[in-house]
């Protein structure tokens, strides 16, 4: 069982609650988000469960920060599970354009850049050990392109890959990847959304459904399984069809 844990977006939703899951005596947390006071409640509810806790108030954009700071922990307390958790969802309208490109880079820079800034760091480090476990946090929006939030979309989709291929590169040395998918989760990025949510769970069984897949060192774990297997479904579709089941959930990311 993982011993020492680093999350980011460990200060909100589904980081959240992952982080307090995991807090247990003997178990050290490294949280990692923007806003240190949502951090420090968040480490003292860690420390209430008996677990030890450090915070990272620090953007997962800033590569060198990230780099230094990742490198730093991992030093003191080498890493069992690195979880690339933090992300955003932006996409609101801008005149004919579905969102702005200013939405757009945001998005693609937190959830692809910010992934690969978390992951970099510890990588040679878990190669070297021949031990470690990365998560990379997906979603079924992944898994077929979503019209009603492209950038969001695409830059699932890259997670998706890029974490499914390291699983592959990192097999050799004993370094196990996942790849986190989940569908709708009841947290305040979902709060954003107006229209119908399909299937929403509540962050208590998201944490439940991803620690048992990393506990089994699953590589997709993707839920709830009929969401996910009729997302995978959808996009075998020629778009003339595809695009009847991607379009008429009616749920629009607004402007944060
Ligand atoms: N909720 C869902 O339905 C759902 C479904 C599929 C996938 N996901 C994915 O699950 C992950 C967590 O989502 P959530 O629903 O738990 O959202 P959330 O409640 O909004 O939490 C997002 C977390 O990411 C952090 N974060 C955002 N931008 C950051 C940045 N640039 N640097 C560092 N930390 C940053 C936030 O903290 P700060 O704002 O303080 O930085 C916060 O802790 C995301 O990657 C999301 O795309 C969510």
């Amino acid at each position: 069982m993982p011993r020492n844990i680093v999350i980011t977006g460990a200060s909100s939703g589904i980081g959240l609650a992952l982080a307090k899951d995991y807090a247990k005596a003997g178990n050290r947390l490294a949280l990692i988000g923007r806003d240190p006071a949502r951090l420090n409640e968040a480490a003292s509810a860690c420390r209430a469960h008996g677990a030890e806790a450090v915070i990272g108030a620090i953007d997962v954009r800033d590569r060198e920060t990230m780099q230094a700071w990742l490198a730093d922990f991992d030093a003191k307390h080498a890493v069992d599970l690195l979880i690339a958790n933090a992300g955003i969802l932006r996409g609101s309208p801008d005149g004919n354009s579905p969102e702005t490109a200013e939405d757009s880079l945001a998005v693609f820079e937190t959830n692809v850049g910010g992934v690969v800034n978390t992951v970099h760091p510890l990588l040679p480090r878990m190669i070297e050990r021949r031990r470690g476990q990365i998560a990379i946090m997906s979603s079924i929006a992944g898994l077929t392109p979503l019209s009603w939030c492209p950038s969001y979309s695409a830059s699932k989709a890259a997670a998706y890959a890029y974490g499914m291929s390291l699983r592959d590169a990192l097999e050799p040395y004993n370094v196990s990847v996942s790849v986190i998918c989940p569908g709708f989760v009841g947290t305040p990025m979902t709060k954003q959304l107006s229209g119908y949510r399909s299937q929403e769970i509540g962050v208590a069984e998201a944490s439940s459904r991803i620690r048992s897949g990393l506990d089994a060192k699953e590589a997709l774990i993707a839920f709830p399984a009929a969401l996910a297997a009729g997302a995978r479904l959808v996009d075998l579709m020629p778009g003339s069809l595809r695009k009847f089941f991607t379009r008429p959930l009616g749920v629009d990311p607004r402007r944060p």
